[in-house]
């Protein structure tokens, strides 16, 4: 049989079945419309070993001879003795391709276990892949574990992957692939802060702009796994698995389990052509927000670090006054408007308007906003509780626990976590409570937005004794689903504790994610850039905070803080009744300037240079008309600490057209005011910062633009137009 062949924008996916099961024989490099004979990849036989080829399966298989990390793990029960068919061979059944996707079908007659497989490489060169497990015997099967992974060429030598904490999400993390598994678990029940949100594998030392890179990203919001599996033959496999807990899916006869998806793209130009596959998926979603189908993403006024808990009508309006001033075009009323609510100890579940906070209900302040032109956002929290809750008093069954019994019965309750616990979504009662709960705030007000957040990890997570993060996770996601189906104009929000919940399962159900509970720019440089790794800046919000950070003590100027959060989706979390004067004016203008260049923002094609300036980031968002080339950008030179040498020297600027010329302008100084705020040291700027400058796209990229000697911690902002 002919290998099946999937192709899209410089990548291939071959899958060949001549070992009798489906293998994935390459991942990469388009390879043009002929391939030869699949034969040709047997590899030789070594001494003292199995006496076939091994396939590096779709599934790999310990049946095959397959060493590393196996694609199903589990085991049956019989006559109520578990363990039987606790390896199962999987051989093939059939294989279609229709233009870019393909349905494997593997089966074990003998085991009873049937496995399908569906593979999309969509048109931007994404791969996406899940796999379904049934049970087709007549007694229980217990899944363990059942992984997507994709092998990757020898070539690919190091890998990077994400790492971080509450405040510092997102960080990177590079090792050279040797022998054994490098495994990132997430038992947090959530995606978690310390996730990562991709795994990339790429030849030495791959950048943002060269080097091959495989990168795969696991769409699950509850525990998982990701890992590369480097193998005693030398072969890597990347990729990932839903963290399964005991016995947490045991199949009935003819029922099935089906993986999260795995998504992943290859790219031979550093890691900006992998932001590039995915962005490309993002914006072809026919439910995706932002510019590319048309909706400009709405300037933001959060009221967290305005107010906290400190809800007063009076102050709220006078907020919602200050920000229409400014130009905001959706304002959120953070944590703090519900029953019981006056701080992070009580009230969770209750979703009820208080009655003496808001004698009145919402309406008031939610007038006060959309007469002023505004949409209106509320913050919920719908999958956890207090204790000090009317519904945990009237519902102690509703718990989450890992006891049969809830709390108040003997059982145990799991440690609280900012004072709050989780509410059992999978008893349909509790669902029920919630989903009407939020149904009628949401019927009965007129809300556009829901900031729907998520403050602590699921530990010890039981439903009726047993362990149920799987389920709970579904639970969530049916809420989502069957809100999102109710009130189908009102966009979602997924934070959790910043960003603890960033993933793609997650965002096929919500418009943006809360990237981080830190609004300190230099902080947030970091976190976005990686965040943006995989989502586009139209779904990560990004805010101008306070002068000086309520989380890290940092003060900053505001040109800082605004183009910072220029690229992503931008809004404001501070008290801006207090800002006044001239900085009130230079606010204004920032909210100007990414009215101006939202559309660009939201659509273009994301570039990151390879500075060797370890002190200096430089990143910009690019145009593409389809026919002509780049034909307009918005760039950032981000000074993060001071740098070694007296002058920074020439920056290149690469991703525009190289045969177009380009007329450059700073925008931010602009030429008014070049001493402007500290963003400078040196006695004279370079001229072409006030006068703008000429430069064809290869000159930009090959020889650069001399930069000022910025001090650390302040940015300038850059505008190409194409001639
Ligand atoms: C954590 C979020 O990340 C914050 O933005 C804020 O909404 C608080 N929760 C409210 O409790």
């Amino acid at each position: 049989m002919h290998p099946l062949h999937l192709r899209s924008v410089g990548t291939s996916l071959v899958i060949s079945t001549h070992h009798g099961e489906a293998e994935i024989t390459h991942w990469g490099a388009d390879l043009g419309d002929t391939l030869p004979d699949p034969t040709i990849l047997n590899e030789p036989i070594p001494p003292s070993s199995i006496d076939a080829n091994v396939p590096a399966g779709l599934l790999p298989q310990a049946s095959s001879s397959w060493q590393g990390r196996p694609g199903l793990r589990g085991h049956r029960y019989t006559d109520g003795v578990p363990g039987f068919d606790f390896s199962v061979r999987l051989r093939l059944v059939s294989a279609t391709s229709d233009g870019n996707s393909a349905v494997i079908v593997q089966a074990d007659p003998d085991a009873g276990i049937t496995v399908t497989t569906n593979l999309t490489l969509h048109p931007g060169g994404l791969l996406e892949l899940r796999h379904s497990v049934t049970n087709d015997g007549t007694s229980p099967f217990q899944v363990d574990e059942l992984a997507t992974m994709l092998p990757v060429a020898p070539d690919a030598v190091e890998l990077l992957d994400l790492t971080g904490r509450w405040c510092r999400e997102r960080h990177p993390q590079r090792r050279a692939i040797q022998q054994g598994t490098w495994v990132r678990t997430g038992r947090h029940g959530r995606t978690g802060h310390d996730s990562s949100l991709l795994l990339a594998a790429g030849t030495a030392g791959f950048g943002n702009r060269h080097g091959k890179v495989w990168a795969t990203h696991l769409a699950w919001s509850g525990n998982h796994e990701q890992f590369a599996d480097n193998v005693a033959d030398g072969r890597t496999m990347v990729g990932g698995s839903e963290l399964l807990g005991p016995a947490e899916v045991v199949l009935q006869p003819g029922e099935s389990y089906t993986t999260p998806a795995l998504f992943a793209a290859y790219s031979d130009r550093g890691l900006d052509g992998i932001s590039e596959a995915f962005y490309s998926w993002f914006r072809s979603r026919p439910h995706h927000v932002g510019a590319a189908s048309g909706k400009a993403r709405p300037v933001v006024l959060n009221t967290w670090e305005a107010v906290y808990f400190d809800h007063k009508l009076d102050t709220l309006i006078e907020l919602a006054e200050s920000a229409a001033d400014l130009g905001v075009e959706r304002f959120v009323l953070d944590d703090g408007w519900f029953r019981g609510r006056r701080g992070d100890h009580a009230g969770l579940g209750d979703w009820y308007v208080d009655e003496t906070l808001w004698p009145n209900g919402l309406t008031p302040l939610i007038d006060a906003v959309t007469s002023r032109g505004m949409e209106f956002g509320l913050w919920v929290e719908p999958e956890m509780v207090n204790l000090d809750s009317d519904i945990a008093r009237a519902h102690p069954e509703w718990i989450v626990g890992p006891s049969a019994v809830s709390y108040k019965d003997g059982g145990r309750l799991p440690l609280g976590w900012r004072q709050q616990h989780v509410i059992d979504l999978v008893n349909p009662d509790a669902w029920q409570y919630i989903y009407d709960r939020i149904d009628a705030l949401l019927s009965e007000n007129n809300i556009s937005y829901l900031k729907w957040d998520q403050n602590r990890d699921l530990l010890e997570h039981g439903h009726a004794g047993r362990t149920s993060v799987h389920e709970q996770t579904l639970a969530a996601y049916r809420l989502f689903d069957a809100l999102h189906a109710a009130h189908p104009g009102v966009e979602i929000e997924s934070c959790s504790s910043g960003g603890a919940r960033v993933d793609l399962g997650i965002l096929e159900r919500t418009g943006r994610i809360w990237a981080s509970d830190c609004n300190d720019a230099l902080e947030r440089q970091t976190i976005q850039r990686w965040t943006g790794m995989v989502v586009p800046p139209e779904l990560v919000g990004g805010h101008i905070g306070p002068t000086t950070s309520h989380t890290t003590g940092r003060t900053h100027d505001l040109s800082f803080r605004a183009i910072t959060a220029l690229f992503g989706h931008f809004g404001m979390e501070w008290d801006v009744r207090s800002v006044t004067g001239e900085e009130r004016e230079e606010l204004k203008r920032f909210i100007g300037l990414y009215k101006e260049h939202r559309g660009l923002v939201h659509s273009g094609r994301m570039v990151r240079a390879d500075v060797p300036d370890e002190s200096l980031m430089v990143h910009g968002v690019v145009a593409d008309a389809p026919t002509s080339g780049a034909t307009a950008a918005l760039f950032a030179v981000v000074k993060t600490r001071t740098g070694f040498s007296e002058l920074p020297g020439r920056v290149t600027i690469p991703g525009l057209d190289p045969s177009r010329t380009y007329r450059v302008e700073a925008i931010f100084p602009a030429p008014g005011d070049a001493d402007y705020g500290h963003t400078f040291t040196e006695a004279k700027p370079a001229p072409w910062l006030a006068s703008g400058a000429e430069a064809s796209g290869r000159f930009l990229a090959e020889v650069g633009l001399p930069m000022p000697v910025l001090n650390p911690e302040h940015a300038i902002l850059l505008r190409f137009t194409a001639l």
